[in-house]
């Protein structure tokens, strides 16, 4: 079903969930490389309604997607034809309780870090740069600077989507690797009980300078982009290959292969997905000849 032909009944059965309907929205707002078509949005505030919400959706036959923080994702020009759900920020706070706090996984991941520096709780220095949601940082096990969320992880509640089931797990249940974790696709991570290292406010504060000021001088913090598109490949650095092509600057369309780090494209002159695409298989192509090296998307990628 289009988003053009979805009929309008749906709208106020939505509302009686305690979400918002938000027909058509350009999806390039909820992403940081700010590009993507429409789709129609349920922004949902009561986190407890969602089994209700995704089985109505499930009766209905309406496809959904789960978008997080939109800072690791890329989606294609075309309007989508899935339910897009999103929780709103308000769905909850941050419970301390000694060295162990209770977080909303639609919680800001660097506001998170600076809540817990300020309660003496350490341990996610090298986090505190990366753009997006808890809960988004959990799913691919985001990680800096010698820190991966997974390793500060206890337990954490999730909404098993195909079975519409709220599950417990504690981190011996789930695997977290490289940008990787056991999670599929129809999971949406709800809360995360993380364990942390007691440590003084200012030895945090000066681990988190030290961690920016790398980050300044080697990402290009201050433009659109998606982090890094490929992950590194085991030894390697996709970086290093890229720049060593000398792609670094290389255009198509709006999309640039960034100056201060190879492994980001940026949205510089109004991109379009499709360039953001042409850019990334040009990239493959260049370094499967070069080096002999099949690279993998670290960024998330939505298309129908
Ligand atoms: N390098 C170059 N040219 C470049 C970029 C890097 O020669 O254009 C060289 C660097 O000089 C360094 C090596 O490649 O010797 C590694 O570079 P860097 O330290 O910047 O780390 P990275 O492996 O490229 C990873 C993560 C980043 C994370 C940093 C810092 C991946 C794919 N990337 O980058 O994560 O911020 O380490 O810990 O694992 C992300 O996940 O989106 C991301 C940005």
């Amino acid at each position: 079903m289009s988003v053009l032909t979805r009929d309008s009944a749906i709208a106020e059965q939505i509302a009686a969930f305690g979400a918002d309907w938000v027909p058509g929205e350009p999806l390039a707002r909820h992403t940081s490389l700010a590009v993507g078509g429409r789709a129609d949005l349920a922004r949902l505030h009561d986190v407890q309604r969602l089994p209700e919400l995704v089985d109505f959706l499930g009766r209905r036959g309406v496809a959904w997607r789960f978008l997080g923080g939109g800072s690791n994702l890329l989606v294609v020009d075309d309007d989508l034809d899935d339910v897009i759900l999103k929780l709103a920020r308000d769905s909850g706070r941050l419970e301390f309780q000694g060295n162990r706090v209770e977080v909303p996984a639609a919680a800001n991941l660097g506001t998170t870090v600076m809540e817990c520096a300020k309660r003496n709780l350490g341990g996610m220095e090298g986090l505190v740069g990366v753009p997006g949601t808890v809960g988004g940082a959990l799913r691919m096990n985001a990680g800096a600077y010698g820190t991966q969320i997974g390793d500060v992880v206890r337990a954490l509640k999730v909404f098993r989507g195909s079975m519409r089931r709220m599950e417990t797990l504690s981190h011996e249940n789930v695997r977290f690797e490289y940008r990787h974790t056991s999670f599929g696709p129809d999971d949406i991570l709800l809360s995360v009980s993380l364990e942390l290292p007691e440590r003084d406010y200012a030895e945090i504060l000066e681990k988190i300078k030290q961690c920016n000021q790398k980050r300044r001088a080697s990402q290009p913090i201050n433009e659109r982009s998606a982090g890094c598109i490929f992950k590194n490949p085991p030894g390697l650095s996709t970086g290093r290959m890229i720049d060593e092509l000398g792609m670094k600057g290389h255009r198509e369309g709006g999309a640039v292969v960034s100056e201060r780090h190879a492994n980001f494209i940026v949205n510089r002159y109004q991109a379009t997905a499709s360039d953001i695409f042409r850019l990334m298989d040009l990239i493959r192509e260049r370094v499967r000849a070069a080096f002999g090296v099949e690279l993998e998307e670290e960024v998330v990628t939505w298309r129908n």
